[in-house]
């Protein structure tokens, strides 16, 4: 057949066009006829379309918020607006806006059968800033979860309910979990408290062994359907259930009656794999599933909240998404283009230097932060103190424990030893070598808020810096229930000239 050149021309055009308009993840499970219920991201737009609030950040300086947006419709977050709006405070997660237009936010999850850190039993917000990652080197924050934290809706409309159909992915961090009960993120009950098998489906990630396991030692993805994470059939090992070794992980369960499967891939490079595809547990309760329709983040059904882990995308459909729908879900997660950013900044430290650390907070500005024994506190030091003390207060940086992004802090007398968080008190403790004491001992330096120096944030609590109170150290967060908390002279506080080691 001849072609007509001038008709192939314009054929060209037209598929330009339609190419220019990338479809999100939303738009491919809509177009697969199972549509997003449920979409939450701090990271970017999940509909093509979609130019409205991604979340809302309070600050620490006047507990004012702000919605962070797009930059375009469809596009990254505005991370530069919230960088502009925390510059020199604290800033916490306080709504994750759905997108679908359901009304399904995310906010501070409530007590249930479990009671959380605040005052009032709730669960605690996340850092607004304990995850930067990079779309197509465009700048982004994750939700960073420490123990916990937790968010929830409790009222949510279009989730499934009872034996009802379901779907939903999560982007996580592969690197972040533990294996406490349950960084969850899915559909759970409206009670908050364990009303029975059967009774939650969300997609579960850690090293829990409580219940069912996979190949390895984990992380793994499992389903919560209430009183079992699954990995397969029942609540016993499933090897095909690899444990996850990607920075990036995509994340999938997906339940209609009788039939479930759990789904993964890396979200930063190829394709999706199924772990399991198959009948539910046979213990009673599962068949059918009474789902209740709640949505939960960092949290078990219950509102168990030891666990961590780091949200940046996740979805609910209604109906059961196709493994193709979910295949196009994976290569747009991965178009997007997720990679690592720095975790500090302000001025630069060096690994394998010695160093103290300054008070700046008038009135206290002779003392450096030294330990006495196990204790870490500030001590008034100068070149005029003994060897002993000058050691006492000098500290070598080394690469941190549980994040090379980071650093650790040795004692110059103690070798071995290093600074930790334990209880949020700061400690000078042996390094045992486990994965806990890595992160307790794991600090990344920011610029300083009072606006010189650095301040020393946790790693694995990112709302806690170093901070002295009457004089002794602490991971404190700004405005928390401990009295070391207190908001009165917080950015002085937590803010410290980094000066060559006095030994
Ligand atoms: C912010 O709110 C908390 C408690 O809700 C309060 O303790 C604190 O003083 C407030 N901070 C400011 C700067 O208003
Ligand atoms: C120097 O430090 C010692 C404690 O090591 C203290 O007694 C002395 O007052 C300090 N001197 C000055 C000038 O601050």
């Amino acid at each position: 057949m001849l072609s007509h050149p001038r008709l192939e021309r314009s054929c060209v055009l037209a598929l330009g066009l339609v190419a220019s308009v990338i479809a999100a993840p939303c738009d491919l499970y809509s177009s697969g006829g199972t549509p997003c219920i449920a979409a939450h991201s701090t990271t970017r737009a999940l509909y093509s379309a979609y130019s409205g609030s991604l979340y809302q950040v309070k600050r620490g300086s006047d507990n004012t918020t702000t919605n962070i947006t797009p930059l375009s419709a469809g596009g990254v977050a505005n991370a530069a607006a919230q960088d502009t709006f925390c510059a020199s405070t604290t800033c916490l997660i306080t709504i994750i806006y759905d997108q679908s237009g359901k009304g399904n936010h995310l906010t501070q999850a409530p007590p249930g059968g479990f009671s959380g850190p605040d005052l009032n039993g709730y669960d605690n917000l996340a850092s607004a800033t304990g995850a930067p990652v990079t779309l197509n080197g465009q700048k982004a924050y994750g939700v960073f979860m420490s123990p916990g934290t937790g968010y929830r809706n409790d009222a949510a409309s279009g989730t499934a309910t009872g034996d009802g159909s379901e779907g939903m992915y999560a982007v996580l961090d592969g690197t972040h979990y533990n294996g406490a009960c349950c960084y969850d993120y899915g559909n759970a009950e409206v009670s908050n408290k364990d009303t029975g098998n059967g009774h939650m489906e969300a997609i579960y990630f850690g090293t829990s062994t409580s219940w069912g396991t996979g190949a390895g030692s984990g992380p793994w993805i499992m389903a919560d359907m209430e009183n079992g994470l699954f990995s397969g059939e029942s609540v016993t090992n499933n090897a095909a259930d690899l444990s996850i070794t990607s920075r990036f992980v995509t994340a999938i369960i997906k339940g209609e009656p009788n039939q479930w499967a759990i789904r993964a891939g890396n979200s930063a490079s190829g394709a999706l794999s199924t772990y399991y595809s198959g009948v539910r547990p046979a213990a009673s309760g599962y068949n059918p599933m009474s789902k209740e329709g709640a949505i939960i983040l960092g949290i078990g059904g219950d509102n168990s909240n030891g666990a961590q882990g780091t949200f940046y995308e996740g979805v609910m459909t209604s109906g059961y998404p196709s493994d193709a729908t979910e295949n196009s879900v994976q290569a747009n997660i991965v178009a997007a283009g997720y990679a690592t950013t720095s975790l500090t900044s302000g001025p630069a430290l060096t690994v394998g230097s010695s160093i103290s650390f300054h008070v700046t907070t008038p009135g206290y500005t002779t003392r450096y932060i030294a330990h006495t024994g196990t204790t870490v506190n500030t001590q008034v030091v100068n070149s005029s103190s003994t060897t002993a003390l000058q050691q006492q207060a000098s500290w070598i940086v080394v690469a941190g424990l549980a994040n090379s992004a980071c650093y650790s802090f040795e004692s110059v007398d103690t070798a071995g030893s290093y600074i930790r968080h334990y209880n949020f008190a700061l400690l000078l403790n042996t390094n045992d070598g486990t994965k806990q004491f890595h992160e307790d001992a794991t600090f990344c330096p920011i610029a300083g808020l009072s606006g010189e120096g650095n301040s020393i944030r946790s790693w694995s609590y990112p709302t806690r810096y170093f901070r002295h109170y009457a004089n002794v150290g602490y991971a404190a967060s700004n405005g928390g229930v401990q009295t070391f908390d207190a908001p009165a002279s917080f950015n002085n506080d937590v803010t410290f000239l980094v000066v060559d080691g006095f030994a």
